[in-house]
């Protein structure tokens, strides 16, 4: 079996990741974090969302956030957009590139986002629109592929079903997303065939949280099936506050150990990303959520 020799990863700590936070993080500590994963080595940061700050007050900061970062020009920095008022947000903030955001199951979709999924393409189809015509990049997430914290499993039809609509609106690229981490390899690799009828190797990423320890197996398997695109989450950060009790991603830390060990290339440096995840999670208080950052924090010690 061959797997791919270089593997992109889009950083969404700072989004996914912080939008769970209880406490309010302050905009120079998310700023400072998007400066460290960058001299890291990452080239795709997912930085904050542009959605309803009384739905999601963590990320009311989303403006003094983007303004903030000093920005690399090798970096492409993306942001949540759900609706138009979301993009004009992003407009003005200058990301390289936007997300909006699906799901598979329609219980999901309600909770999430407030409307039925045909009506989510709707909102989202002039996004895609203005964003292209803007230069922008679009991606499209969807929830929920394998599982639904309201519906329980969900089949990869209804993936393929929400892709095949993703792309007749012009979204280039879709991440397919295990929201609950509930996900095993072939439960998985079901999802990632279903979106595949509708984009090509190059325009899928995989999106695991990790509630039930399978995302690093569940990356292995994508692997497998050639997925060389993958969100993490620097110190294991993350979940939605849609989907109770769901953790967060997998460790960005793990996913690169892992990759590193198997001969992919990253263009990330481990040791600095260590210390991203452990200055961000020392902001809140705790230890990284990561094996392999921990492991290497007590090699250090030692
Ligand atoms: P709505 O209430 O249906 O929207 O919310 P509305 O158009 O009826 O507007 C209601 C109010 O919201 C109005 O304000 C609007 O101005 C405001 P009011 O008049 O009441 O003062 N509003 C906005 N404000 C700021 N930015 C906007 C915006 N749009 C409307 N873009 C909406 C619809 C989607 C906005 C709402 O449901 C929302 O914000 N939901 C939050 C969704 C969210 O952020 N979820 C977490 C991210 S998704 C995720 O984590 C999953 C992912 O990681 C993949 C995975 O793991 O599955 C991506
Ligand atoms: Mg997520």
């Amino acid at each position: 079996m061959k797997l791919p020799s270089r593997v992109k990863l889009v950083e969404v700590g700072p989004r996914d990741g912080l939008q769970n936070e209880k406490q309010l993080i302050p905009a120079a500590i998310k700023i400072e974090l998007v400066h460290k994963l960058q001299a890291a080595g990452l080239t795709e940061i997912e930085v904050t969302s542009y959605v309803s700050p009384k739905w999601v007050p963590q990320m009311a900061d989303n403006a003094e956030v983007m303004a903030g970062i000093q920005r690399k020009a090798r970096v492409r920095y993306s942001v949540l957009t759900p609706n138009m008022k979301g993009f004009e947000g992003a407009l003005a903030s200058k990301a390289d590139e936007v997300v909006v955001f699906g799901a598979a199951s329609e219980a999901f979709s309600q909770k999430n986002i407030n409307c039925s999924i045909a009506e989510s393409i709707e909102r989202f189809a002039p996004v895609a629109e203005a964003a292209l015509k803007a230069g922008m990049t679009v991606r499209g997430a969807i929830s929920c592929t394998v599982g639904c914290p309201y519906e329980g499993e969900v089949a990869p039809e209804r993936t393929g079903y929400v892709a095949g609509l993703m792309k007749q609106i012009g979204v280039q690229h879709i991440g397919v997303a295990d929201t609950i981490g509930v996900g095993t390899p072939r439960k998985v690799q079901a999802a990632l065939d279903a979106a595949l009828k509708h984009y090509d190797i190059d325009h899928v990423s995989g999106h695991y949280h990790d509630t039930y320890g399978q995302a690093l197996a569940n990356t292995l398997a994508s692997l497998e099936v050639g997925i060389w695109n993958y969100d993490t989450s620097i110190a294991g950060l993350g979940g939605c506050p849609y989907a109770k009790g769901a953790t967060g991603n997998v460790a960005t830390e793990d996913v690169v150990y892992l990759l590193h060990g198997l001969g992919i290339a990253t263009g990330c440096d481990l040791d600095a990303l260590v210390d991203a995840g452990t200055f961000i999670s020392e902001a809140l208080g705790r230890r990284p959520n990561s094996r392999a950052a921990v492991a290497l924090l007590n090699k250090r010690v030692a």
